[in-house]
């Protein structure tokens, strides 16, 4: 018999055990697998062929080969390269001339004399805010811009969800103690501020959203869509979901919880959500709290149905609103999380809390505890992407991508912003809450005598509608128009690999990884990730003209240089 191979030499055991990036159990593992004859796995096979049962949870979803690879392939627009403010004025001049609503679709709807006050901080980028500025200007406003001193810009990952809500959620009450002031003076007459939640009523002064931070997130068709589509997309979508009478939500990462859409939720002709339960939940700001909200449909009641609250399953994801988190399941039974497993330090961070609520009773809540499903709420518009440049610090996060059509954000907590959310922090309860995100959902609606499948795979089928493409072919191509501008690669699911060993177990790195190659060699990462090349061409320059309302083809190239978009040169294939 020959020797041995020198790493299964006794005395080298430690070395490769603090070299091979395995556990101590997965070496054993191998080890014994060779000792039985088989050969030593080449490196790269030592990373897929890991022993799933060694290191996966049994509850982490499990795929002989990704399900979703040749049907929502991933895709990322151009890294458009914007080197001055006004290359950002096309943009914000079609936001200007959106007409005003309440909800996330930024709405400007600027006038002449009209007086608004910006609120931004050391958080956004100046090079946005001096585009904003320029653009306030252009419509002949009388505006002020208040610059907050937020301090140094954080760096996140996804367990900092925990803390941030419960800061943040103070932060938004603060936010409506000001609003409310600010109406009673009149000083102004629209506010431009903050990018989620409610805001006051407006019979006095407007509230309109700020969601650009930086010239990345600014510069897209998101921003440019023509209002009529993306109202087109909320209707369709939130008349769908209020007729139906059962709701059932899955998702490859392992969703499946389904709730019925209570009578009860609802009045009597089910067009807007039960007055008196939004007298309770939402008093003061009930014209907010009766309907959707534009950009932001609620695919579950943002209200408690005391007695009847059925939500029952499970969720599990690995993103909140802040960054990626380590796999993260809760079990839901009667609308409450009764259990909630995996998740890393975000799951025991969580775990901790609902252990300190768990006993409370909570104002408006259907029993004790403050971990309550309340929100599945459905982004509507196809062009908002993740952003890449400084993922994820400070506004630059999660949350902004939560408004893509067919993305799912699952809450559970207290209501933000509601009146029992205020009425519990004066108690002294603890108040917030918390999200996963599902990007694959697949939502059934049952319905009188027929039922329908209102987003598949997280295509939100509003965008395939005979009626809205017709609509969308009056602004140009349809096509580019109605589809997606980004679709996260997940490996395991839309891309070669394993959901758990390459992505679940640690998703940030991965996404980390991913954004940084996406940003910098973007002709590289496409066809890396098996990308659709149409959406790294470019070649009739729909990104890089948001849609028609500029050409930045002049000056756009890839970071550093690498390519140039503008031409149609090809750089996927
Ligand atoms: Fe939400």
């Amino acid at each position: 018999m020959g020797r041995s191979p020198f790493w299964m030499q006794k005395q080298l055991t430690w070395t490769v055990i603090a070299h091979s990036g395995l556990t101590v159990t997965e070496i054993c593992i191998q080890y014994r697998q060779i000792k039985a004859g088989a050969r030593r796995p080449r490196k790269e096979e030592r990373v897929l062929d890991q022993p799933i049962s060694a290191t996966q949870p049994a509850l982490v979803p499990t795929y002989t080969s990704p399900p979703l690879m040749a049907k929502r392939p991933p895709r990322c627009p151009p890294m458009l390269e914007i080197t001055s403010s006004d290359q950002l004025l096309p943009y914000l001049d079609a936001v200007a001339k959106r007409p005003y609503n309440q909800g996330l679709h930024a709405c400007w709807d600027l006038k002449r004399g009209e007086r608004v006050l910006l609120r931004v901080d050391n958080w956004h980028d100046p090079m946005v805010v001096e585009a904003c500025k320029k653009i306030l200007e252009k419509y002949g406003c009388k505006y002020e811009i208040v610059m907050a001193e937020k301090g140094p810009i954080p760096d996140w990952v996804g367990a900092d969800e925990v803390e941030y809500y419960l800061r943040r959620t103070k932060e938004l009450a603060d936010w409506m103690d000001q609003w409310d002031v600010m109406s009673k003076e009149g000083k102004y007459d629209k506010l431009l501020w903050g990018y989620g939640g409610p805001v006051l009523a407006d019979a006095d002064m407007k509230i309109q959203r700020m969601p650009f931070i930086t010239p990345e997130i600014l510069a897209s068709p998101a921003h440019t869509m023509p209002y009529e589509l993306l109202h087109a997309i909320d209707m369709w979508t939130w008349e769908r979901v209020r007729a139906s009478k059962r709701v059932r939500i899955k998702d490859p990462e392992g969703t499946d919880v389904e709730y019925t859409n209570h009578a009860g939720y609802y009045d009597s002709r089910r067009e807007n959500f039960n007055p008196d339960l939004v007298a309770q939940t939402w008093a003061g700001n009930e014209q907010f709290g009766r309907t959707y909200l534009p950009g932001h449909v609620l695919g579950k009641p943002w209200l408690y149905l005391p007695g009847k609250e059925d939500g029952n399953g499970v969720i599990a994801g690995t993103t909140n609103h802040i960054a990626p988190v380590d796999w993260t399941q809760l079990v839901i039974e009667n609308s409450r999380i009764v259990d909630i497993r995996e998740g890393g330090e975000f799951g025991a961070k969580l775990r901790k809390l609902k252990a300190e609520t768990d006993h409370l009773q909570y104002p408006g809540f259907p029993g004790k505890g403050l971990m309550y499903w309340w929100e599945a709420s459905i982004g509507t518009n196809p062009h908002i992407h993740r952003p890449r440049k400084g993922f994820p610090s400070g506004w630059i996060n999660c949350l902004y991508e939560r408004v893509r059509s067919g993305v799912i954000h699952i809450g559970f907590g207290t209501i933000i912003s509601s009146m029992d959310e205020r009425r519990a922090a004066k108690q002294g309860l603890k108040v917030g809450h918390w999200h996963l995100h599902l990007y694959f959902p697949t939502v059934t609606l049952e319905r009188e005598g027929d039922n329908e499948t209102l987003i598949e795979d997280g295509r939100l089928l509003a965008l395939d509608d005979p009626k809205i493409r017709k609509m969308a072919a009056k602004h140009g191509d349809p096509d580019l128009w109605l589809s997606e501008s980004w679709i996260p690669a997940v490996p395991g699911l839309n891309v070669r690999g394993d959901y758990w060993r390459h992505y679940a177990r640690d998703p940030l790195s991965w996404v980390k990884a991913e954004l940084n190659i996406c940003r910098n060699w973007h002709h590289l990462f496409m066809s890396m990730v098996g990308a659709d090349p149409k959406f790294c061409h470019d070649n009739i320059g729909f990104w890089m003209t948001g849609g028609g309302v500029t050409d930045l083809s002049a000056t756009n190239t890839h970071a550093h240089g690498h390519h140039d978009h503008g031409h149609g040169g090809g750089c996927c294939g």
